[in-house]
């Protein structure tokens, strides 16, 4: 079923475990990741990216997500979330168009301006309902995201501001740089230790925010439980859905490589999708907290 964030995250928190928010491109992912949370009964958040709305169409990916959790993932909780809305129009678009959850994310401007547009995000989000995550520090994908003249460490979030930053916009959740970075450049040269001592800080300083923690593709189950225990509640995989789906493509693609009919291909993609996100489910503790 399509719910909001709000009850999940809140049961979540009672619980100490995080849901999976996991990045889906397409019919055959959004299978994978809806038939694994109905077979662990687990909640999940099914993300899409402004540029999976550009492939897709926002209508078809909306319409795909949505008939998924209401007829496949029929008893188990599924929220459609935007994933690093860039722009404000974006975040107006999605909630009309019937996603349950959205981020705003303009972390690379100067605080002030993050502050000031995630801030009317936040405001059209919670007149219509809906959760709202933002963004502070930076989630870097590779080195050329740090601007010239700045220091890894002014990329990730500042406690203090992160006080400063949730009270000045109202977000619901919050997305933190903690070392964490996105995409596949740590699968192939090692995932970055993850900064605890500031994720604790920004705890103390956010009070009862749930934090979000991207780029998780990689990270070990060790480094997950903790980042748990210290109050993150949402978990964003996006590279490994990709690599499964893939890895498991090109390898169908070999495997029947006379078969003309496409749904015999996709189902091994599919089935990748299916045991990579019950991989997740079970790292997260969200296992029939459906
Ligand atoms: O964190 C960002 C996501 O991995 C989305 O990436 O815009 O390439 O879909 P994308
Ligand atoms: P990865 O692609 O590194 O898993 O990051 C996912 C993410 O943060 C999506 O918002
Ligand atoms: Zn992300």
């Amino acid at each position: 079923m399509l719910v909001h964030l709000k009850k999940l995250v809140q049961k979540a928190e009672k619980g100490n475990y995080a849901i999976g928010a996991f990045n889906s491109f397409n019919l055959e992912t959004t299978l994978g990741i809806a038939r694994a949370a109905v077979k662990l009964k687990a909640p999940v958040i099914i993300q899409v990216s402004e540029t999976t709305i550009v492939y897709a169409g926002l209508k078809p990916i909306t319409h795909i997500v949505e008939t998924i959790a209401k007829n496949e993932a029929v008893h188990v909780p599924v929220v459609l979330h935007l994933d690093h809305g860039k722009k404000f129009s974006s975040v107006a678009e999605c909630i009309e168009a019937g996603f349950t959850s959205i981020m705003i994310d303009v972390s690379d401007l100067a605080f002030d301006e993050n502050v000031k547009i995630t801030k009317m995000a936040v405001d059209y989000a919670h007149k219509r309902d809906i959760w709202a995550q933002g963004e502070l520090g930076k989630v870097i994908r590779d080195a050329k995201d740090i601007k010239k003249g700045e220091v890894r460490e002014e990329t990730m979030t500042n406690p203090k501001e992160a006080g400063k930053f949730v009270k000045g916009t109202g977000v619901d959740t919050l997305a933190v740089a903690i070392g964490n970075v996105h995409g596949i450049e740590k699968m192939i040269n090692g995932v970055p230790q993850l900064d605890y001592k500031r994720l604790e800080e920004i705890k103390l300083q956010v009070g009862k925010i749930p934090l979000v923690l991207h780029g998780a593709s990689g990270i070990g189950e060790k480094e997950i439980k903790k980042a748990i225990d210290l109050g993150v509640r949402i978990i964003n995989i996006d590279t490994e859905i990709r690599l499964a789906f893939t890895d498991a493509l090109r390898q169908s693609l070999i495997k029947y490589k006379s078969e003309i009919d496409p749904r015999e291909i996709m189902e091994e993609p599919i089935q990748a999708v299916e045991a990579l996100i019950e991989k997740k489910i079970k790292m997260f503790g969200s296992e029939g907290k459906g």
